[in-house]
C-alpha cells in the first residue's frame, strides 16, 4: 500500500526546518469558509476547487487532548509502517513552526493535516482521513486550512509515486507534478515532490 507524505515515521521533519512563525492556537478554520480565490496573476492555472464542501465539518488547530484521536486517525489510514505514533504527533505538536489541524464532525476527529516552513516554501508533512469519511471533501478542505495557517508562498509536498488518490487530490487543489525522486521511500518505491504556485508574500 502506498501512502506516505514524508518518508518514515516524521523522519525527515526533524531538524530539517528554518522555522516558520508563531503558532496560533485556537483559532478554528471551518470547511465551509470560502476558498481564497487565486489572483489573477498567478503563474499556474486556476485550481479547481473540491466540488462539494463538507457538511458540519470544522477544522482547527489541534489541542493536546485531541492528539490520542489523531494516532487513532493515523493508525486506521495508513499502513502500520507509516502511520504517525503519538509519540511523533506529541513532538510535531510542540514545534513552534508546525501547524497541526484536525477536521472533526460531531465532535469526532475525521482527518488530520500537518504542515510547517521549510525554505522559501509551506510544505505539507502529512494528510491522513478516516477511511470511513474518505471521499466527502475533507481531505481537500484540510490542504487549504493548512495553506491558509502557513505564510504565502509556494506549496511543496511529497507523495508516493503510486498514491494516486492523493496524487488525484493533489492536482485536484492547484498541485503539479515537480520532481521525480527515485527510491525516496525506499529501492524501487519512488516519490514525487509536488508543488502549488502561490504568490510570495507582498507579491
Ligand atoms: C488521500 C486522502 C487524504 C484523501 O482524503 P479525502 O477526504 O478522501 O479527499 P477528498 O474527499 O477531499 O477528495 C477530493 C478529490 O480528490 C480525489 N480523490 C480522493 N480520493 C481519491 C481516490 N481514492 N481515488 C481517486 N481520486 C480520489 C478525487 O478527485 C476527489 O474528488 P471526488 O470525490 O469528487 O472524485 C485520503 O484518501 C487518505 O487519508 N488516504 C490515506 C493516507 C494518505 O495517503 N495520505 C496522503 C499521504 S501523501
Amino acid at each position: 500500500m502506498f501512502a506516505s507524505c514524508l518518508k518514515g515515521n516524521a523522519g525527515r521533519v526533524f531538524g530539517a526546518e528554518t522555522g516558520g512563525g508563531r503558532r496560533r492556537r485556537g483559532r478554528v478554520y471551518h470547511a465551509e469558509m470560502t476558498v481564497p480565490r487565486p489572483r489573477a496573476s498567478e503563474a499556474a492555472p486556476a485550481p479547481a476547487a473540491p466540488a462539494e464542501r463538507p457538511a458540519g465539518v470544522a477544522i482547527a488547530h489541534a489541542r493536546l487532548r485531541d492528539l490520542p484521536g489523531i494516532a487513532r486517525v493515523q493508525r486506521r489510514a495508513f499502513p502500520p509502517r507509516l502511520a504517525y505514533t503519538l509519540g511523533t504527533l506529541l513532538v510535531l505538536w510542540a514545534l513552534p513552526w508546525v501547524r497541526l489541524l484536525v477536521a472533526r464532525r460531531e465532535g469526532a476527529i475525521v482527518g488530520c493535516v500537518i504542515g510547517d516552513r521549510v525554505l522559501e516554501s509551506g510544505r505539507v508533512i502529512n494528510l491522513a482521513v478516516d477511511p470511513a469519511a474518505q471521499r466527502q471533501g475533507i481531505g481537500g478542505a484540510l490542504l487549504l486550512a493548512i495553506e491558509r495557517s502557513l505564510p504565502a508562498g509556494d506549496m511543496i509536498l511529497m507523495v508516493h509515486a503510486g498514491n494516486l488518490a492523493a496524487r488525484s487530490l493533489y492536482r485536484r487543489v492547484g498541485y503539479e507534478d515537480d520532481t521525480d525522486l527515485p527510491d525516496y521511500y525506499g529501492p524501487g518505491r519512488p516519490g514525487v515532490r509536488m508543488r502549488k504556485r502561490r504568490e510570495a508574500e507582498g507579491g
